[in-house]
């Protein structure tokens, strides 16, 4: 089976640039069939309600051993192919949603089953070291040749790390250990220090904070949840920091039709920041750090312009805080730049940079001044993997090769042309056709979001759109995010937008 699929062609019609008048109206090719050159299947095929009986049977038998309120399916993963993810019940689906936006390049995708079968790479596979005691010879040119060749902007450091939560833990710790380096004026601490903080208390663990926004999240973990504020059930009964919070503007979409008011919210918010941050500063826990992620995506994908981005990093310079971007969510293709934050245009954009997901390491780029100043201060056991390296040197290939960021650019200005359609918000266009449903459509390169009316609606169009073969995901209070792989194709959107009309069309 999957040898015949890796040769088999992408057969699909594909369908452009007509507008979606009726559910069944279809996207129409002008232009000649495409073939996809990596293996996949022709469309969704569901043979079952989604979850069916035997993903049901295994959530009982899960269920037995842990929670698993959050399990949606269970997955056959040998059987998947590119976007489509198949499940134990022999349903594939059209996936949208990407493991919560972790997979860059698809399921299965020959180049990676590649690197897997190359008897050079076997050793990683089977050995997971201790890197930061014990790292193999090729460690620093696989980081050279997989990071750091896609570093931001002015980093040419790296810490590896595990998971999104554990990368941003050890940067808020390794801006923490550069703030009081700067406030001692060298990084050799008082006796009373060494003390003081065997027992939790000052000056050893100094009272600094990090400033956080409204609705962003930056992962679970103790450190990392006093700057999550998406929604309470993350944050429930867990001991937390008096750390400052800042709002995040609050938007209007699309962003080019109300910048006016665009602009005058995010100068609301900025000025709260440099409020929150001279406040914090008085209160005597000063904010040694800022964390923001550059589309809020969790908190329901909300968007900042490019000059709040600038205003805030200067802010942060101005203040002595260290600027920490997480694109743990938005880093790895999906806005159509490797880095969400390039959309900028900064040559300085940030101190720390924080990574996980697509890029299938964590970890952390960071200025010079921001490597920690002794052993064992920023350390795990395993602090990565370094075959996790080895995939993403080639996950880096294949996005270079197939120039998939231009593909995404293109496939993601498809997407949102689509999402305009469906809720016709835009002057020009045809009349609305759900505008009872769905409003302000939102996104860059294929990094999309659009809102639904109601949090139950959202839900409940997520389970059908399952049930028809297509996976999408929820974000914030009642918006339903689209963060498909790098190899998401126009007619892949096509595919998508005439199903996803259909079903909405029974909301009519
Ligand atoms: C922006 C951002 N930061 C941090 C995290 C936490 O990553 P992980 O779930 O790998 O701990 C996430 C996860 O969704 C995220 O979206």
């Amino acid at each position: 089976m999957a040898s015949a699929l890796l040769s088999r062609q992408l057969a699909l019609s594909l369908q452009q640039n007509l507008r979606l008048a009726a559910p069944g109206y279809r996207y129409i090719s002008k232009t000649a069939t495409k073939t996809l050159e990596e293996f996949e299947y022709d469309g969704p095929s569901m043979k079952t309600e989604v979850p069916g009986p035997r993903s049901k049977a295994l959530t009982k038998q899960l269920g037995e051993i842990q929670n698993v309120g959050a399990v949606h399916f269970f997955c056959n993963y040998e059987e998947s192919r590119g976007n489509y993810l198949v499940d134990v019940d022999g349903n594939r689906m059209l996936d949208l949603y990407t493991q919560i936006s972790s997979i860059p390049i698809g399921y299965n995708h020959p180049a990676l089953m590649k690197v897997m079968s190359n008897p050079n790479n076997l050793s990683a596979f089977v050995n997971r070291p201790a890197l930061g005691i014990l790292p193999p010879e090729n460690f620093p040119d696989k980081l050279v040749e997989s990071l750091l060749s896609v570093a931001p902007s002015g980093m040419t450091r790296v810490q590896t790390m595990a998971c999104g939560s554990c990368s941003n833990e050890n940067a808020y710790k390794a801006m923490f250990i550069w703030y009081r380096n700067k406030e001692r004026g060298h990084n050799i601490p008082s006796q009373e220090e060494i003390s003081s903080c065997m027992v939790n208390q000052v000056p050893g663990c100094p009272d600094l904070s990090i400033l956080s926004f409204m609705g962003g999240f930056h992962g679970r973990t103790m450190g990392c949840l006093a700057t999550t504020h998406s929604k309470a059930i993350h944050k429930l009964d867990v001991p937390s920091f008096d750390w400052p919070i800042a709002p995040f503007p609050k938007l209007r979409y699309p962003l080019e039709e109300f910048a006016r008011e665009n602009a005058q919210e995010e100068a609301r918010c900025l000025e709260e920041v440099e409020d929150l941050i001279v406040k914090w500063r008085q209160k005597g826990r000063p904010v040694a750090g800022i964390v923001i992620e550059p589309i809020q995506a969790e908190g329901g994908d909300n968007h900042a312009s490019p000059d709040f981005f600038r205003n805030l990093r200067n802010i942060a310079r101005k203040h002595g805080c260290a600027f920490h971007v997480d694109e743990v969510q938005t880093g790895g293709g999906a806005t159509g730049k490797f880095w969400a934050h390039e959309h900028w245009g900064m040559d300085d954009p940030a101190d720390i940079v924080s990574f996980s997901k697509k890029l299938l390491t964590g970890g952390y780029y960071h200025k010079n001044e921001l490597t920690a100043d002794k052993p064992y201060r920023i350390f795990n056991t395993w602090m990565g993997d370094p075959s996790k390296n080895i995939f993403l040197a080639e996950v880096l290939n294949v996005i270079k090769r197939e120039r998939l960021l231009d593909e995404v650019t293109r496939t993601g200005k498809a997407l949102l042309q689509g999402l305009y359609e469906l809720q016709a918000c835009r002057s020009g266009l045809p009349t609305a056709q759900y505008p009872h449903l769905l409003s302000a459509a939102r996104g860059k390169g294929t990094f999309c979001a659009i809102d639904v009316c109601d949090d139950s609606t959202r839900n409940n169009l997520i389970n059908k759109a399952r049930d028809k073969g297509i996976i999408i995901g929820g974000c914030g209070d009642k918006s339903i995010r689209f963060r498909p792989a790098l190899v998401f194709k126009e007619y892949h959107v096509h595919l998508f937008l005439n199903m996803f009309n259909d079903i909405l069309a029974e909301y009519k």
